[in-house]
């Protein structure tokens, strides 16, 4: 056993005491109906993972509005008072067995379709996402300052449902993260692109201040940023340090240090094989059964687009949360590519990170912290086949597709 090594030392979250430094990433689960109230699968699916020894857990991202669907069906919603007593009992159940659960809330601005949100894509400015494609049209500073009560209620409702606190998704191309960015963000109002930082900060600034207003000074905020938008000159190292600056002033409870947009969702999730297969076949933007388009997307766009990828690598957004520390106190949670104790314990014994944070690993093998605690040479089951993320678009439960573990059931 390796109690004693700092990994599984206890860390704060604001006033939340977790056991130990690995949580469970935001996973997207796909177990809701359609209105968003969450089935006896996602129950399932919580009750499990809180079984098993891990720091806290981190809800998939569930939508504040029905304006901010996501396309992915079974989304998560937190968007009206009757969805509480549903997570009550999910969040009871957690507690129940010694774990902390967070939700993510989000808004999907432009990266969602017309048929998910029932009508116009909205977002920060009118540049379509070369990914989704729908022409969104401008919220305006009325209806962004609406948004923003919204983030606050459901961070509200979050609370009245027992959550430990919210994570605010301003990472991967939503909401949030297109009013940070320069290449998105395009605005005149207020809402546009702050002289000195660089980036566009007053959305998420009130934001936070009006979940604190509303959730008091102790309900714990988290965020997921992300470190890059794949286009390294619009979005500088500069722009990330101005970001966690922000934040550090904004004194928020933990700081996610993941990478990308849905832009180029392989740079989000890593791993050395696309499904192309499946995403012909189930991708609301690429499912085609035409012969041509098939063989054109196979034989030039998709190597055309390969050079995009970036591989993967252990613990690959380690150096930016590296970076980060360096501009902050506050606990930095770093994402992706973590698959082995070694370096789990490496990243947290060299302060390179405070928490450790998983996802696919997750999704296989939910007992993954027992294994590495009995055998530090263990290394997770994850192909980072990717097989979990393009299912996200199918209509099914998230699982993993090479019979690990079927989560929910
Ligand atoms: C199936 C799946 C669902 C995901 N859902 C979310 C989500 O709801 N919110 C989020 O911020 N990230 C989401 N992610 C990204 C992960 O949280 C994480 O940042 C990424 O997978 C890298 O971590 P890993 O290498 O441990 O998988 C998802 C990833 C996968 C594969």
């Amino acid at each position: 056993m390796n109690d004693n090594m700092q990994l599984f030392e206890p860390i704060k979250i604001g006033n939340v005491n977790l056991e130990n430094r690995i949580v469970r990433s935001a996973t997207f689960e796909g177990m809701c109906d359609q209105q968003g109230f969450p089935t006896e699968k996602y129950f399932n699916l919580y009750r499990d993972l809180s079984k098993n020894n891990i720091g806290a857990i981190i809800t998939g991202f569930a939508y504040i509005s029905s304006c901010g669907r996501a396309m992915h069906p079974g989304q998560a919603g937190i968007d009206e008072d009757a969805k509480i007593s549903y997570y009550k009992r999910v969040c009871h159940k957690v507690h129940e067995n010694g774990s902390k659960i967070f939700m993510q809330i989000a808004h999907s601005g432009r990266q969602t379709m017309p048929q998910a949100v029932g009508g116009v894509v909205k977002g920060v400015s009118q540049k379509k996402s070369p990914y989704f494609q729908s022409a969104p049209t401008q919220m305006s500073a009325d209806e962004v300052k609406i948004l923003i009560g919204r983030f606050a209620e459901a961070a509200k409702r979050c609370q009245e449902s027992g959550f430990d606190g919210v994570q605010l998704h301003a990472a991967h191309g939503y909401l949030i993260h297109q009013f940070l960015l320069p290449s998105i963000n395009d605005r005149k109002d207020e809402f546009g692109i702050d002289r000195q930082s660089r980036i566009g900060t007053l959305f998420l600034k009130l934001i936070i201040r009006e979940i604190r207003a509303k959730c008091g000074q102790d309900f714990p905020i988290l965020i997921k940023i992300s470190a890059s938008d794949d286009y390294a000159t619009t979005f500088t190292q500069n722009h990330f340090v101005q970001l966690v600056r922000f934040l550090d002033e904004m004194r928020v409870d933990a700081i996610e240090i993941s990478y990308g947009t849905m832009d180029c969702a392989l740079n989000i999730f890593r791993g050395e094989s696309v499904p192309l297969d499946t995403i012909l076949e189930l991708n609301p933007r690429y499912r085609t059964r035409n012969i041509f388009r098939r063989f054109l997307t196979k034989r030039i766009i998709y190597p055309v687009a390969k050079h995009r990828f970036k591989k993967f690598t252990p613990a690959y957004n380690l150096h930016w949360a590296q970076m980060a520390k360096r501009f902050t106190k506050i606990p930095i949670v770093c994402v992706g590519g973590f698959r082995k104790m070694e370096d789990m314990t490496a990243a947290i014994e060299n302060q390179n990170t405070d928490i450790v944070s998983i996802c696919r690993p997750f999704i296989c093998e939910p007992d993954l912290i027992h294994k590495i605690k009995m055998n530090e040479s263990y290394q997770a089951k994850c192909l980072n086949c990717n097989m979990c993320a393009v299912m996200c678009d199918s209509g099914r439960s998230t699982r993993c597709y090479f019979g690990h573990y079927k989560l929910g059931e």
